[in-house]
């Protein structure tokens, strides 16, 4: 006996049987019990989601001996010939083909002939969105005066361009893509059936290359097992279609994250002469960096498809990458991808590609790397220069001075005369130093800015206008505490700061710019953020990096 394509044999035969397109069938099967089925109703929907196989079933209950109800008995002569696709009254046209353009000319004339065997002729129109203007024009008359006993059913996969006076005579039914999980079922529950050994991660591989369309995730079974029998794994599977898998992805992923682009090349080199096809791999990696990305914003809901073992490894890798360096490459990735396809020379794209991932400057999280070098943000860390713009890395790096006790000490022994805007401008560096010690964040902020106003009520900052944004911040309750402790503690000085935009002689003598725009700024903030911190810079230095955000500050410390 010749082999029957599964897909032929697991053809749903009732709408019970149709899976994952329940709100149809209801709907469906609801008018058949009222006997309200409409004169021409449209399928829409993506390939192989059951739109034909819908149609025949709709066919068979309008059909069946046993009367027209929700669902067709499948037995009587009607259901068989219908279901073998021989009866008269079920007229199957491929508006696609040639043919179908003299089929719909000629539809006109037959469709005025009472049914042969049953109730009711059923036109399946597919593709209907390929019928010439012509064609169509032929169709809309009829559509027009619908014969009784006839019910056109319209199947297409592109709606939109079907015009919209045969969509306003249509019923229209919308199929869904068959959502992965529901595709994996299934070909375990035909695997079970037909004898196949198909393994858990294998039925998630075909399941997710036929990409919502059962009929392909059929076909697929089918060239598995005529390719490698009854077993069916991911080698087998691989082997046959060029797929890479998913540890493929997992690997690479590992290369990007440890930055080794040599390893990244020979991956793309390996992948070339292994056969695979670029145009998959590349499909399946972006997938597979947004499955790490939502691992990585904990956004796991979503990969509820996804194996558990799969989850656990997408989890490591979003571990060791990070959000914000994972969202980089799918960014990257995503860019290139028109390139890419568009490209003679796919191979070499992806090869640069994969060396670019690899390079991404990483985004470090400079909270973490303080820590490892032995200093906290807030804390004092050994060895840290008093002028620490003069220092080198070498001398801020290795040798321990006394730590913080000593820092707030130093803070105290610098000597303190009348409190004057003379004595203020001169110790400004000092004072922006102490601050330093216990909020590197605020002393970044005040090093901009100058003491235009000094009494013993009151002290005034002023800021150069571009720099606005940073006198918000200043203005922020608390930020100024660490500020007026120090000058307490040095002048005794207990009145009031404020902050206010700048008209000294600096910033004037700066030439007229163009206002600076939003990225100006917080490049220049990044500068001053660096400045001020030699521990950040030193973290930069060491990772030869460029800081791409910096978290907002927390208010006032304890
Ligand atoms: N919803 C479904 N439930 C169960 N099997 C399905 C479903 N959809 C498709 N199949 C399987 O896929 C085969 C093809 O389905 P069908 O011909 O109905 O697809 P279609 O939507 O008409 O696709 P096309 O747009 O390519 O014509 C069926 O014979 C059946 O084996
Ligand atoms: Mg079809
Ligand atoms: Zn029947």
């Amino acid at each position: 006996m010749p082999h029957q394509p599964l897909a032929l044999k697991y053809r749903p035969g009732t709408f019970g049987d149709v899976i994952s397109q329940e709100h149809v069938t209801r709907t469906l099967r609801n008018a058949l019990d009222q006997n309200r089925v409409a004169h021409a109703v449209l399928f829409a929907g993506p390939r192989g989601s059951g739109k034909t196989t819908t149609a025949r079933i709709l066919a068979k209950a309008l059909n069946c001996e046993a009367g027209v109800s929700g669902e067709p008995c499948g037995e009587c002569e009607n259901c068989r010939t219908i279901a073998a696709g021989r009866s008269l009254d079920v007229i199957e046209i491929d508006a696609a083909s040639n043919r179908g353009i003299d089929d719909i000319k000629e539809l006109r004339e037959t469709v005025k002939y009472a049914p042969a065997q049953g109730r009711y002729k059923v036109y399946i129109v597919d593709e209907v969105h390929q019928l010439s203007k012509d064609a169509f024009n032929a169709f809309l008359k009829t559509l027009e005066e619908p014969p009784r006993n006839v019910v056109f059913v319209l199947a297409t996969t592109e709606p939109h361009k079907i015009l919209p006076t045969i969509l306003s005579r249509c019923q229209r039914f919308d199929f869904r893509p068959i959502p992965l999980k529901a595709i994996r079922e299934r070909l375990a529950w035909i695997a079970e059936r037909e004898g196949i050994r198909l393994g858990e991660q294998a039925a998630w591989a075909i399941a997710k290359k036929a990409d919502g369309s059962m009929r392909d995730a059929l076909s697929l079974l089918d060239q598995v097992v005529a390719f490698g029998g009854g077993d069916v794994d991911l080698a087998t599977l691989r082997g046959l279609v060029g797929m890479p898998d998913e540890e493929r992805y997992l690997e690479l992923t590992g290369l990007l994250a440890d930055g080794n682009a040599g390893g990244a090349l020979a991956f793309a080199r390996d992948l070339r002469a292994s056969g695979y096809d670029l145009e998959e791999f590349y499909a399946g990696f972006l997938e597979h960096l947004r499955s790490c990305l939502l691992a990585a914003v904990g956004s796991e809901e979503l990969l509820e498809d996804v194996p558990e073992r799969l989850r656990e490894a997408y989890r490591e890798a979003a571990a060791r990458l990070g959000a914000e360096d994972l969202l980089r490459m799918l960014t990257l990735a995503t860019d290139e991808e028109g390139t890419f396809r568009r490209s003679s020379q796919q191979a070499l794209v992806l090869e640069v590609l994969l060396v670019r991932l690899a390079l991404l400057d990483r985004a470090v999280d400079v909270e973490a790397a303080l820590a490892a070098l032995g200093g906290g943000g807030g804390s004092a860390p050994a060895g840290r220069s008093p002028s620490p713009r003069s220092a080198s890395r070498s001398e801020r790096s290795a040798k321990g001075t006394p730590g913080s006790g000593d820092a707030r000490a130093a803070a105290l022994t610098v000597p303190s005369g009348p409190f004057t805007l003379e004595a203020l401008l001169e110790g400004w560096d000092e004072v922006v130093e102490a601050v330093h010690r216990s909020r590197p964040t605020v002393a970044a902020l005040l090093r901009g800015a100058r003491p235009a106003v000094c009494s013993a009520e009151e002290v005034v900052l002023a800021v150069p206008p571009e720099a606005e944004f940073r006198m918000e911040q200043l203005h922020q309750r608390g930020t100024l505490d660490p500020l007026a402790a120090v000058l307490n503690q040095r002048w005794r000085f207990a009145g009031k700061i404020r902050v206010t935009g700048s008209t000294s002689e600096e910033t004037r003598a700066a030439p007229a710019r163009s206002r600076p725009n939003g990225r100006d700024l917080a490049e220049r903030e990044m500068q001053a953020r660096l400045e001020g911190d030699p521990l950040l810079r030193r973290v930069v230095d060491l990772f030869d990096a460029r800081v791409v955000r910096v978290q907002g500050s927390s208010p006032a410390q304890p």
